[in-house]
Formats: C-alpha cells, structure tokens, sequence
C-alpha cells in the first residue's frame, strides 16, 4: 500500500489555538516519500503533461513552489486571512501594495514610519503617487489629510523606533466610512501578539526577516489579506510578474522557524518586560519606550489590541549622544548592530542606522531583546550604563 499523505485542507485550522497552527499549517508530509518534513523543492520547473495540464498545479518557481505554498499557507492561517503572499524582503512586501496601486492614488502614512518604506516611497513613488505623513494615532490629523482620491491609510503598531501604538479600529472606522483600505505593519507584534484583520484591517504586512525568521540568517516579506478583491489579485501579479519571491530554501527556512514562534514570541515578551522595568529605574536611562510599561501613553490601548507587547523597547540615555554612544560601545553580551527579532540580544543607536534625515532622538538606543537568560542581560547592560 502506497503511502497516504494527510491532506492539510481536512485541518480545520480556524478552530485550533496558534502554536498548533505554527506547526502545522506549514507542513506536509511528503506522498512520495512519506518524509514527515516537506522536501525542498528547487526545481524552478515542472512538467507538463501530454495533454497541457500540469498535474501538480506547478508550472514556474516565479509563480508558485511547493515550499512556498506552504509558507504561504502557514502565513494566512496565523492571521486567520484568506490568502498570503510571501516575498523576498519586508520592503519589497511593501512595494507590491504600493505597485498595486492606481497611479495617482493618495496614502496616509505613519510620521515615525519605518524609515526603509518611508524611504522608498519618497524615492520610488514621488510622481507616482501621492502621500502625506501623519500623526495616525490623531484621528482629526487623519481626517483633516483625506483627499478624494486617497485610497489607503498604512499603520504600523508598535511603530520603529519610537514605540507607539496605534489604535487599529479607529484607524479602520475611519477607513471603513470613507471607503478606504487599511494596511497594518505587525513586523514587531507578529500575528502572537496582533491580529490585525480581526480589528478591521484589509492587510497585514510583516518584514519576516525580524520574528519569522527569528534567527538573523534570511530576508523575506509577507502580506496576508482579509479578502481576496481587486487589490489583491493586483498584488500577486506584482508578485508573480515582478518575483520578488523568497528561494524554495528561504521558504523552508521560514516555515521551520514559524513553528516556534509562539514558544519564541513569549519568551521575548517575558525577557523584553524585565528588561523595561529595569532599565525605568535606572539613574541614567531618561526614558523606556516599551508598551508594556504601564506608563507608556499608549499602554491601555496596547492592552486592547494585543495579547502581549513584544521584544523590541528603545531608551533614552541622559546626557545626550556621547553618553548614548558611551552605553552602546559598552556592551560586552548584546550585539551592536541593526535589524531585530533573533535569538540574540541586539542594540542600535537608532539615528546613525536611519541616516542624515533622521528625526529619532540622538540620544536614542534601540534594543531588540533576545532569548538569553534575563539574569545575564541585565547584567550586561548595568555594565555598560555604568
Ligand atoms: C517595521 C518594519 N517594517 C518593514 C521592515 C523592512 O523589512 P526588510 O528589512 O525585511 O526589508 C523593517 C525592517 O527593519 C521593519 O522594522
């Protein structure tokens, strides 16, 4: 008897809680080989049959491969969407709604964005389309920005650096009563700690090279919708005709990692929580940025929308950047360097990262908190803060 693979479909995942989903929503054991892991296919072809059809449904790795299929899967499952779409960076997700667009179209965006797709707009985009950069947790700013010919308003909670959080269903009452569509930037929650869509949002979008990947080593992107309109279809041809695709390799990377995400995404809450209380107390931090702090001016609203408050906190040293720069250059344990979402502890001085036009504050550390024990990174950062 031939080996019978369990067919993902007969999982109904929309009953079982996220850590099953992690774990299996991105796996198939193999029908050929009966291998509980999905192989990796690299094949970037496959064959046709006399007829014409293609019996696997796969024809072209730029248009669909089996480890991204079930990547994908995985992605649309964790945010309870109808579909996902997974690319080759966090920015080039954000590109493919921005291509989706109509020329012309107006979008209201975060003013403390995340300064790559900030950067890419105002690069790429100018002449394209139009855009304004506002306060989105103000609802009159969002209001007073509105144009006929907006289309979208793009969130981002918790916001990078800065750590603030927007209110996702003001934003899409908003949204919903001018006909607008709303996109949420969940790279520092993760569908763990965030559900976007179940608040009204039309797409989520994530850098998985942060949590997803969860281990500093791949690049990737991904969009997950609440539907599958216009906009969408526009989206997977950006991405089957552009192919800013992630490689079979990176697929099977990704949805390896999803499947503690859950188990990874506690723990850095857990260590980051310590970590802020901490550092709140200490003489010569100004100030904590971390949502989970119940003095953060958004706490309440953070407490409304997410189940937990994520890995990533910035500080503010007192006495400026030299003294910011003094802490940094003292690490012994965490890394110095950019990006988020590993095992490993990171710290940044966040203005120098984005460059000249930075509006962060210069004495601004940005700390990705990672899963080595909290006893030890405490100690490595009273070191260093002296
Ligand atoms: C919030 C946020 N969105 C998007 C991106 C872009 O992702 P990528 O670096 O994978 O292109 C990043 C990267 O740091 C990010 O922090």
């Amino acid at each position: 008897m031939g080996i019978r693979a369990k067919p993902l479909c007969l999982l109904k995942f929309e009953f079982m809680k996220i850590e099953t989903i992690a774990i299996h929503a991105g796996n198939k054991t193999d029908a050929s080989s009966g291998a509980v892991i999905q192989p990796v296919v690299m094949s970037t072809t496959f064959e046709r049959a006399e007829d014409g059809t293609y019996t696997s449904g796969y024809i072209y790795s730029r248009a669909s491969n089996p480890n991204r299929t079930l990547l994908e899967n995985v992605l649309a499952k964790l945010d309870n969407g109808a579909d996902a779409a997974a690319f080759s960076s966090g920015n080039a997700a954000g590109m493919a709604v921005f291509q989706a667009l109509k020329p012309g179209t107006h979008i209201i965006l975060p003013d403390d964005m995340y300064h790559g797709l900030r950067n890419q707009l105002k690069n790429l985009f100018a002449g394209i389309l139009e855009f304004d950069f506002v306060d989105v947790n103000d609802s009159d700013a969002i209001k007073q920005h509105l144009k006929p010919n907006t289309g979208l308003i793009w969130v981002e909670t918790p916001s990078n650096p800065l750590l603030k959080i927007t209110d996702i269903k003001m934003v899409t009452a908003i949204a919903r009563e001018n006909g607008l569509k709303v996109v949420c930037d969940n790279t520092f929650a993760t569908p763990v700690f965030q559900q976007p869509l179940a608040l009204g949002a039309d797409i989520v979008m994530y850098s998985s090279t942060k949590y997803f990947g969860g281990h500093s080593d791949l690049m990737g992107g991904a969009l997950v919708t609440a539907a599958k309109d216009e906009l969408w279809q526009k989206i997977k041809q950006v991405q089957e005709m552009g192919g800013a695709i992630p490689s079979p390799m990176d697929c099977y990377f990704l949805s390896r990692s999803i499947k503690t995400l859950p188990y990874r995404m506690a723990g850095h809450a857990k260590n980051a929580q310590l970590l802020a209380e901490y550092l709140q107390k200490h003489p010569k931090v100004e100030q904590v940025l971390y949502p989970g702090l119940p003095g953060h001016p958004q706490h309440e609203i953070a407490k409304g929308q997410m189940t937990a408050f994520g890995g990533v906190m910035s500080i503010c040293i007192k006495g400026g950047q030299d003294e910011a720069n003094r802490v940094v250059n003292g690490v012994k344990l965490f890394t110095r360097a950019t990006s988020l979402g590993g095992v490993e502890s990171l710290i940044e001085h966040r203005a120098l990262v984005e460059g000249p036009d930075s509006k962060t504050p210069r004495n601004l550390l940005r700390i990705s908190v990672g899963l080595e024990h909290i006893d030890d990174l405490i100690e490595d950062l009273g070191q260093a803060l002296g």
